[in-house]
Formats: structure tokens, sequence, C-alpha cells
């Protein structure tokens, strides 16, 4: 076992890993910070996206270990201070950006790390960017729509109602 210190949604955390701890499992099985989710464990689907020092990564990807001493944002943190929605996620809301929801903290998270970066985005670089996230219930037209509209940006047509 090895032992990991990082900071997660700002709050200093450590524990005990082994070395083939995948990151989405110490967060999950570990923290108990299941709002980070698990669908594919193959690096596809995107669910288990999280922050690790500002770069979006696939947590189902990255060994616990190589996280030690990150600076990691999960979805449970993208709430503002005072506990209401984040501009994203009540965009997501607002705009039906999800139906069964399991996608959606990696969907979230993917955005907050494309808007840091490109605040405004256009409709193809935000397809572009999202080609890692899969969204099962292909609710992608209205996923499209709550990121334009988080970036304060004209709806595109194509989503449109
Ligand atoms: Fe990580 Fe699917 S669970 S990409
Ligand atoms: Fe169901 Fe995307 S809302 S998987």
């Amino acid at each position: 076992m090895t032992k990991v210190t990082m900071t997660i949604n700002g709050k200093a955390v450590s524990g005990e890993v082994e070395g083939r701890t995948l990151l989405a499992t110490f967060l999950r099985e570990d923290l108990r910070l299941t709002g980070t989710h698990i669908g594919c464990d193959t690096s596809q689907c995107g669910a288990c996206v999280v922050h690790v020092d500002g770069k979006a990564v696939k947590s189902c990807t990255m060994f616990a270990a190589e996280a030690d001493g990150a600076d990691v944002a999960t979805i449970e943190g993208q709430v503002n201070e005072d506990g209401s929605l984040s501009t994203i996620q009540a965009a997501f809301q607002e705009h039906h950006g999800l139906q069964c929801g399991f996608c959606t903290p990696g969907m979230v998270m993917s955005a907050a790390a494309l808007l840091k970066d490109n605040p405004k985005p256009s409709e193809a670089e935000i397809r572009e960017y999202l080609e890692g996230n899969i969204c099962r219930c292909t609710g992608y037209h209205n996923i499209i729509k709550s990121i334009m509209a988080a970036s304060g940006q004209d709806l595109p047509a194509v989503a449109a109602e």
C-alpha cells in the first residue's frame, strides 16, 4: 500500500492505496465521492471525468498514486459556495441537458474544462471537445445547447426548439 495525499475540491485528503487503485475507485470507494461515475472502465465513456491540476482527465485511466500531490476537482466541488448550482449545472437543468443523468457529471466537468480554456466555443468546438463523452440517452443536442447557454451564446439552430 502507498500513502497518497492530494487536494480534492479544496480540501487536503490522504489515504492508502494499492498501486493498481484507479483514481476513480479512490474517489468513489475510499472517499465516497460517488458523483464521479464509472460507465465503462475502458476509457471510452467520459462519465468519470475530473480535473487534475486544472486539466480534464478520465479518472478511470489514472492511478490514484499518480495523483499524489495533485489538485483534484470533482463534480461535488462544482456548486457555488452557497450551495447553488454552478452556471454550467444550472444551464444543464434549464435546457434539459440530462435525461437519466449518468453521463452528466462527466459532461459538466468536461464542459467546465472547455469553457475555462475557451469561454466562447463554437458548436463545432463543443462537439469536438465532447468526443470522449458518451451519453447513452443520446441527449447530445440539449447538452450542446446547455453549454452554449452557459457560455452566454445564442443557441445553435440545430438544437433550437
Ligand atoms: Fe472512465 Fe468510462 S468510466 S471513461
Ligand atoms: Fe443518460 Fe446521458 S443523460 S447517459
